[in-house]
C-alpha cells in the first residue's frame, strides 16, 4: 500500500542530514531557555523533535504546531506529541492550508523548521507572505530545498520584477554566507560548473526576501548537504532582525509576473484574482536601448571600479581614500549611514579579494 511504501522511502535519519540538524540547526539554540512557541514538519521520525527535546531546546510546555500530509505519518506525529507536549497543534494536509491565526490564536514563534526538502513553489511564498505576521521579531526560520531550482520561469520572474535595490540587498546578505556555499558541510568543493547551483540558492533568498514584504532578516548560514539518494539539498537559516522594510507590492508584483509566464490568463485576470485593482492596457513593445523596458545596467565590481588589483593595493592610503569616497556615494545612492555603507563597501571588496585569491591557489 502505497503509505507504507512512502514511509520506507522516507529515512531522515542519514548522516548528512544528521549533521545539519545536529550542528547548523540545534547547536546555535543549545543553552537558552526553552522555546515557547515553534512550527515544524516532524516527518515519520521526529528527529528535529526528538533532537531539540533531548537539548532542552524545547519541553514539555513548548507549544508545537506540527505539518503533515501523508496520513500515516501524521498518526505516528499525533501519538509522539500527544505523548511529550501539553499543547500541540496538527494539521494533516498540505501545508500552504496551515492558517496560523487558527493554530496560535495569540501566541506568536519562537522558532519555524520548514524541512520541506523540495522547491519553493509559490504556494509556500503564498503562505509564508500571509503568516510571518504570526512570527516573533526576533524568530528564526530554517529551510531546507532542492539546491537546483529548476523552475526557469520563476528564476525569469525574480530577475525581471526585483529592482537592483532588492537584488544588492540579497547580495550582502549573501556576503557573510557565500563562503559556505563554496564547500558542502564535509568540505566538499564546487567546482567552477555548479555556479549554477549557487545562483538557484541566490534566487531562493531573494524569494525569501519577497515573499516576507514588510520584515526583514538576516541570513546566518547557507550549507549545501546531499541527503542520502536524494539530490543536492541546501539548508537556509535566517532570523528575523524586526527591522520594517517597505517593499509591500512586491510579492503580488513576482506572484503576477508569474503567472503571466506561465500563462494561467491575462493581466488583469490575475490581478483581479490576487485583489489587485485592474488597470488600462499599455501598449507593449521594447523602449530603445532597453530589454523588456528595463535599462540594463552594467554592474562592475567595487574592487575594479576603486581601482583594487589585490588585497595589499586595497590598504594603501592612496586607495583607501579612493574606497572612502565611494563608500560615501554609496550611501548617497542608497539612503543608509556612512557605517552601514563601509560594511557593504568592504563586505564587497574582501569577498572579490577573497574569490581571486582562491582562484589563483
Ligand atoms: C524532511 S521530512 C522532515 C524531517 C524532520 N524535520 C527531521 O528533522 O528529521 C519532511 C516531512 O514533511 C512532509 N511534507 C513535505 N512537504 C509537505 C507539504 N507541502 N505539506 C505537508 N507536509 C509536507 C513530508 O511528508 C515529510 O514527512
Amino acid at each position: 500500500m502505497k503509505p507504507i511504501f512512502l514511509e520506507k522511502k522516507m529515512n531522515f535519519n542519514r548522516k548528512e542530514k544528521n549533521g545539519i540538524r545536529t550542528n547548523s540547526l540545534i547547536k546555535p539554540m543549545i543553552g537558552q531557555k526553552p522555546l515557547e512557541s515553534i512550527l515544524c514538519l516532524p516527518g515519520p521520525q521526529f528527529l528535529c523533535l526528538k533532537e531539540m527535546l533531548k537539548n532542552g531546546i524545547i519541553d514539555k510546555n513548548t507549544y508545537v504546531v506540527a505539518v503533515e500530509k501523508v496520513d500515516s505519518v501524521a498518526k505516528k506525529i499525533q501519538k509522539f506529541l500527544e505523548a511529550n507536549f501539553n499543547e500541540y497543534y496538527l494539521h494533516r494536509t498540505e501545508f500552504y492550508s496551515l492558517d496560523l491565526q487558527d493554530a496560535l490564536e495569540d501566541e506568536k514563534l519562537d522558532f519555524v523548521y520548514l524541512d520541506f526538502c523540495g522547491n519553493f513553489g509559490f504556494e509556500i511564498k503564498g503562505w509564508l507572505n500571509a503568516n510571518h505576521k504570526y512570527f516573533k521579531d526576533s524568530c528564526r526560520v530554517c529551510y531546507t530545498f532542492k539546491a537546483i531550482n529548476r523552475k526557469k520561469q520563476n528564476e525569469n520572474v525574480v530577475k525581471r520584477v526585483y529592482a537592483k535595490k532588492v537584488m544588492n540587498e540579497i547580495e550582502r546578505k549573501l556576503q557573510y554566507t557565500v563562503s559556505n556555499l563554496s564547500r558542502g558541510v564535509w568540505g566538499r568543493s564546487i567546482e567552477k560548473d555548479r555556479l549554477n547551483v549557487i545562483a538557484s540558492v541566490n534566487y531562493y533568498i531573494s524569494d525569501i526576501f519577497v515573499a516576507m514584504d514588510t520584515q526583514d532578516f538576516d541570513v546566518s548560514q547557507v550549507i549545501l548537504y546531499k541527503d542520502g539518494r536524494h539530490s543536492e539539498m541546501v539548508f537556509i537559516d535566517t532570523v528575523l532582525n524586526g527591522v520594517k522594510k517597505t517593499t509591500q507590492d512586491m510579492f503580488n508584483l513576482a506572484l503576477y509576473s508569474y503567472f503571466k509566464q506561465v500563462g494561467m490568463g491575462t493581466r488583469n485576470k490575475v490581478r483581479s484574482a490576487l485583489g489587485i485593482p485592474s488597470e488600462k492596457t499599455k501598449k507593449r513593445g521594447r523602449k530603445k536601448g532597453t530589454k523588456n523596458g528595463v535599462k540594463k545596467e552594467k554592474k562592475k565590481a567595487i574592487t575594479e571600479l576603486c581601482g583594487i588589483k589585490n588585497r595589499k593595493d586595497s590598504l594603501t592610503a592612496g586607495r583607501k581614500a579612493v574606497i572612502k569616497k565611494y563608500i560615501k556615494k554609496y550611501a548617497k545612492e542608497n539612503e543608509i549611514s556612512f557605517a552601514e555603507a563601509k560594511k557593504r563597501v568592504w563586505g564587497g571588496i574582501n569577498m572579490k579579494l577573497t574569490i581571486d585569491e582562491r582562484k589563483v591557489a
